[in-house]
């Protein structure tokens, strides 16, 4: 399956979400592509950044844009169990490509207005990209969420009401943990001691996202 990490807002977590979705798919198994689509490499230097530190890859990564990144695909998605693409926070070739070439965008918004306040432009995005991948599921999510206080149910009572967008109860708390994970090249279901609600949080995404077709 190909899922693209998007959005059109920076710095919500994709490239967390889009590594760590790349450690759960390998830990099960899968022959796992990792598609840095981001002139950041945030994705690409987390891969070198675990290669550095002794820890295996299982998966491939690649640095790819634009046009180049939808011909990469199409040329080797059949090499792959799982393509996992992390594209940059704004409107781009590169998110386009993606999504033209993907089985589900996903993406993440955290619990503030400025966020939210991208939801009528994703879903302009998303009606003009329908003709090219009428197939594409999309699903919504919180990310970095609060741990009190009415703003997540707030925000995904907004996010509802786009219904383009597939709003889902999903939630990722924000938490040390996940940056903590980044910084030594692991997804957060690798560090010790445990941190069991990010486990189960990022597990239920990657449930949500890959149900029936694990
Ligand atoms: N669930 C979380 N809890 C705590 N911190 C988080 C979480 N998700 C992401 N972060 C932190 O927020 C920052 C942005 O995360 P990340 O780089 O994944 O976002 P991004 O959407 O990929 O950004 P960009 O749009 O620049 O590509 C990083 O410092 C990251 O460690
Ligand atoms: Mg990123």
């Amino acid at each position: 399956m190909i899922v693209v990490v998007g959005g059109i807002k920076g710095g919500t977590g994709k490239s967390i979400i889009a590594t760590n979705l790349t450690v759960i798919r390998s830990s099960l198994g899968k022959k796992v592509l990792l598609i840095d689509g981001d002139s950041q490499q945030t994705a690409k230097d987390w891969s070198e950044q675990r290669d550095d530190l002794g820890n295996k890859c299982l998966w491939i990564t690649t640095y790819q844009e634009g046009i180049a990144l939808k011909e990469y695909v199409k040329k080797n998605k059949q090499k792959y169990d799982d393509i996992i693409i992390d594209t940059a926070g704004r409107e781009s070739d590169s998110l386009r490509a993606a999504i033209a070439v993907s089985d589900v965008l996903i993406v993440p918004f955290r619990p503030r207005s400025p966020d939210l306040g991208t939801l009528k432009h994703l879903e302009k995005l998303i009606q003009l990209m329908n003709p090219i991948n009428p197939k594409l599921r999309i699903l919504s999510f919180l990310t970095q969420a609060d741990f009190k206080g009415a703003d997540n149910e707030d925000s995904i009572k907004i996010i509802k009401k786009y219904p383009r967008l597939g709003g889902t109860n999903l939630s990722i708390g924000s938490r040390k943990s996940f940056p903590n994970a980044y910084t030594q090249g692991l997804g957060v279901i690798e560090i010790k001691p445990k941190d069991i609600k990010a486990t189960k949080e990022i597990m239920a995404l990657h449930d949500f996202i890959y149900k029936k077709r694990t």
